[in-house]
């Protein structure tokens, strides 16, 4: 029979196409931005499905307005911290989310800020931009090299996994905190080593997070691991802006303590902490991890495969 299916964000075409071939009502929000809580709390009423992303709160009020015949929530992101997945459990409602599709074009973000950061191509462009004078000369505009330096992964599961890999084809030497270990045969083929958290933060000369944010990561990055890290050393966050104590990474950048920042997640998106944003040594891109039209298509595929197959009474493809 035919479900209701709601969507709370414009997700690909093709998606949604799906849906309504296979014979499902559909409703998508299409307004410019994203609705307030009240509108998202209308829209899903009565829904036995719903799309959502990550700015979406998935919680006992959102389970009640939906009501009882909501079968699954289908999160398009890796990243499920909106969900409330005890709630979800609890009334029989199905989580997924979208992993093993954006994992690339995650690390290229990644890498791409580490690029930046470390060769200050923000600044160079803010500096051409801006109309200021500039020769090319010997000591003009000095980075740091990558190649030899040491990358201290937080989080080495598919995305921390693909950003060593790009950081092993420049020359970087692999290390990860061990409490989740690098899988086979990547750590082996990586010659990636595994440590202590504290021994990695305070070891290496990058330090980049592609962990989950969970109780345990959030502010896994705090004044103190800050504090201990390598004078000059870097950060990258395509993580969750929450992995980082905010204030104490601008107050380290700002002090000279650390080299430089390249970010694409914030704590509070998608408001910048006013602090990093006076900064030239921080790079800032506006949560772009998985923003390719590649990307977005099969995330909008899975989640609709998931959606599809939990309709129709069998397990889900990618339940978290
Ligand atoms: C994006 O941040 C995601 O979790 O997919
Ligand atoms: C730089 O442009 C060089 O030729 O070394």
């Amino acid at each position: 029979p035919m479900a209701r299916i709601c969507i709370t964000d414009a997700i690909p075409e093709a998606a949604v196409t799906t849906l309504r071939a296979a014979g499902h009502e559909v409703a998508v929000w299409d307004g410019d931005l994203p609705p307030g809580r009240s509108e998202l709390l209308d829209l899903v009423a009565g829904a036995d499905a719903v799309l959502t992303v990550l700015s979406d709160g998935v919680d006992e009020e959102f389970l009640d307005a939906a009501g009882p015949q909501l079968r699954i929530v289908a999160n398009v992101a890796a990243g499920y911290n909106n969900i409330d997945l005890a709630a979800c459990r609890a009334r029989g409602v199905v989580v997924t989310n979208t992993p093993g599709v954006l994992f690339d074009a995650t690390a290229d973000i990644a890498f791409g800020l580490l690029l930046m950061v470390t060769r200050r191509l923000g600044e160079g462009e803010r500096l051409i931009r801006a109309g200021r004078p500039w020769r090319y000369r010997t000591t003009f505009m000095l980075g740091h090299s990558i190649e030899g330096k040491t990358i201290g992964l937080i989080g080495a599961g598919q995305i921390g996994t693909a950003m060593a890999r790009r950081c092993k084809a420049f020359g970087m030497t692999i290390a990860y905190a061990d409490e989740h270990p690098m899988r086979e045969p990547a750590a082996g083929e990586l010659a990636a080593t595994g440590m202590p958290l504290d021994e990695l933060v305070a070891g290496c000369d990058v330090i980049s997070l592609h962990c989950p944010l969970t109780e345990e990561t959030r502010h896994i990055l705090n004044a103190e691991r800050i504090a201990a890290m390598r004078p000059g050393s870097y950060v990258i966050n395509t993580a969750r802006g929450a992995c980082i104590d905010e204030e104490a990474l601008a107050a380290a950048l700002a002090s000279g303590h650390l080299g430089g920042a390249g970010l694409d997640v914030y704590e509070n998106e998608p408001q910048v902490h006013p602090a990093l944003l006076g900064l030239e040594n921080v790079v800032l891109l506006p949560h772009l991890g998985s923003a390719t039209i590649e990307t977005r298509t099969a995330m909008g595929d899975l989640a609709v495969e998931n959606v599809l197959a939990v309709l129709a009474g069998r397990p889900a493809p990618s339940a978290v």
